[in-house]
């Protein structure tokens, strides 16, 4: 019997671009055909438009599964690449085979945090991408892999600070006028995954908690000694638990 793989579509975070997932190509490429583009105006993608709403980067990953003609993927997103998992399962539930959330919520922001993404967006374009990314690496990145992974925090810091000023405004301003999520989770039907990192300040365990709790049958998994890029900072786990999740699943 020949058993196709599924494909595993990974959506970055912000402000990142597919080089977040480096860890994973190889690791899961053995079990699935791995997709890991950049988000629209991120990485060497085409140039945003003046808003990113989370719905229209789904509409470019649906496009690019119906370039490459796949029905049904896997669909993993990290912190807003989770924002963008649930918005895209809400267009197109027949095309989502499985869900992983990782470090991500679906919760709408509050209008402090909706007020702070506007200001991030005039930062990004008045002060520049890399005072962002300077701002940011002590919160993307857990104590722990700030003290021992030194390479980390620069390959980190460099790929934030890379992004162009119009992809991190526009896609700030997308994620400010994102809806609240929590009364579609218990009607997904598919198997989810949530992972977060233990030392995640930006989505805090409980956040992790709460969502994977009200989706039906949805496994937690909790990386010791990561922060909010749990992919990154223990890739072997984070692949691992993402192999066990591939498998478990009902072939298609
Ligand atoms: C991310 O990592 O994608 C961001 O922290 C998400 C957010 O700002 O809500």
């Amino acid at each position: 019997m020949t058993t196709v793989k599924p494909t595993i579509l990974l959506i970055h975070g912000f402000p990142q671009d597919h080089t977040l997932w480096d860890p994973q190509l190889a690791a899961l490429s053995e079990v699935a055909h791995v997709l890991a583009p950049d988000l629209r105006g991120f990485g060497n993608s085409d140039p945003p438009k003046e808003v990113m709403p989370m719905q229209t980067f789904a509409r470019d990953l649906c496009a690019l599964l119906d370039e490459r003609g796949i029905d049904r993927a896997v669909v993993c997103g990290l912190s807003m690449g989770g924002y963008v998992a649930l918005s895209f399962l809400s267009l197109w539930p027949e095309r989502v085979q499985a869900l992983v959330l990782c470090n991500t919520k679906a919760t709408a922001d509050t209008p402090e945090a909706r007020e702070a993404r506007h200001e991030t967006a005039r930062n990004a374009k008045q002060k520049g991408v890399a005072v962002i990314a300077r701002g940011m690496i002590g919160k993307v990145l857990s104590l722990h892999t700030r003290t021992e992974k030194p390479e980390l925090v620069a390959q980190v810091g460099s790929m934030m600070a890379r992004q162009s000023p119009e992809a991190v405004a526009a896609a700030s301003l997308g994620m400010a006028e994102r809806p609240d999520r929590m009364a579609m989770l218990p009607s997904i039907d598919v198997p989810t995954l949530v992972i977060t990192g233990e030392a995640d300040e930006l989505m805090p365990i409980a956040t992790s908690k709460v969502m994977a709790e009200a989706i039906p049958g949805a496994k937690l998994v909790v990386l010791p000694n990561a922060g909010h890029l749990s992919n990154l900072e223990a890739p072997e786990l984070f692949n691992a638990t993402v192999r066990d999740f591939l498998a478990s699943l009902p072939r298609a």
